[in-house]
């Protein structure tokens, strides 16, 4: 049987949002923000084990989180690397894992991940192999060269990216090496990579409050959010 890992990265330093801590440690009402994403994870059936890809220096504090909180599912805390591509790479090879394994990339600025995400990923994961998370694009986007617009894209194609992203453990660390061997780096999602190798990867429906705290101002949005939820 293969096993289910969340990997949740939280190797970044949230530079946009600034602060003492980086942002996966500030506080989203009572919980550090990683905590949520890392809740979602322990609470999903489908989900066997959890890793968590930190900064060096806050192994500690991620430790004592799981332990507060009673995150069981933990296993292991991973060293994250200067870019999330990096990061996302240093989870793939901290451990043997099964050919036949499943692995959710999760971001750790994303609190609000739904089981019913959740499941829906590991499936698509098992029936297709590769699987990402998206919502159709809800701006007109124009791409823009200079002070110029130069083409507006077809809104009815466009999706905003979410995570998980979910894919058998052989695709993805495939996908990884050969974007090493490529020279691809900085890429901003897994989902890239295993396109580039040639992969097709299932679409699975996302939701618009899976949103990712980016900014100072998002850590409000997720509060405005957290309330209205409270209202149904
Ligand atoms: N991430 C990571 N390792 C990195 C960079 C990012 O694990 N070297 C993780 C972040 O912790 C975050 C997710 O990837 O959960 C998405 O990245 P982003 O929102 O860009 O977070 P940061 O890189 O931390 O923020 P910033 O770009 O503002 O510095
Ligand atoms: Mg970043």
């Amino acid at each position: 049987m293969p096993s289910v890992y969340g990997v949740i990265l939280a190797g970044g330093k949230g530079t946009r949002v600034g602060g003492d801590q980086p942002k996966q440690l500030q506080l989203l009402n009572d919980r550090p923000l990683v905590a949520w994403a890392v809740d979602a994870f322990q609470s999903a059936n489908a989900v066997d084990r959890i890793l968590i890809v930190s900064p060096k220096a806050y192994f500690n504090d991620i430790w004592m989180i799981a332990n507060e909180y009673g995150y069981y599912k933990v296993l292991d805390v991973v060293e994250g690397g200067a870019t999330r591509q990096e990061s996302s790479y240093n989870a793939l090879t901290s451990r043997n894992f099964n050919d036949d394994d499943i692995l959710l990339l999760h971001d750790a600025a994303r609190p609000f991940v739904s089981s019913e995400i959740i499941i829906r990923s590991v499936d698509a994961a098992v029936q297709y192999g590769a699987a990402g998370v998206y919502v159709p694009a809800v701006d007109t986007i124009a791409e823009i060269e200079g002070e110029s617009v130069t083409l507006i894209l077809n809104r009815n194609r466009l999706y905003y990216t979410q995570t998980p992203q979910a894919f058998v453990y052989t695709i993805i660390r495939h996908a990884h090496e050969k974007a090493l061997l490529d020279g691809i780096k900085g890429a901003t999602d897994d989902v890239s990579l295993v396109v580039s190798a040639g992969h097709t990867i299932h679409m699975v429906e996302g939701d618009y409050s899976n949103i990712k705290i980016t900014s100072a101002h998002d850590f409000n949005l997720a509060e405005c959010i957290l309330n209205s939820k409270h209202l149904y």
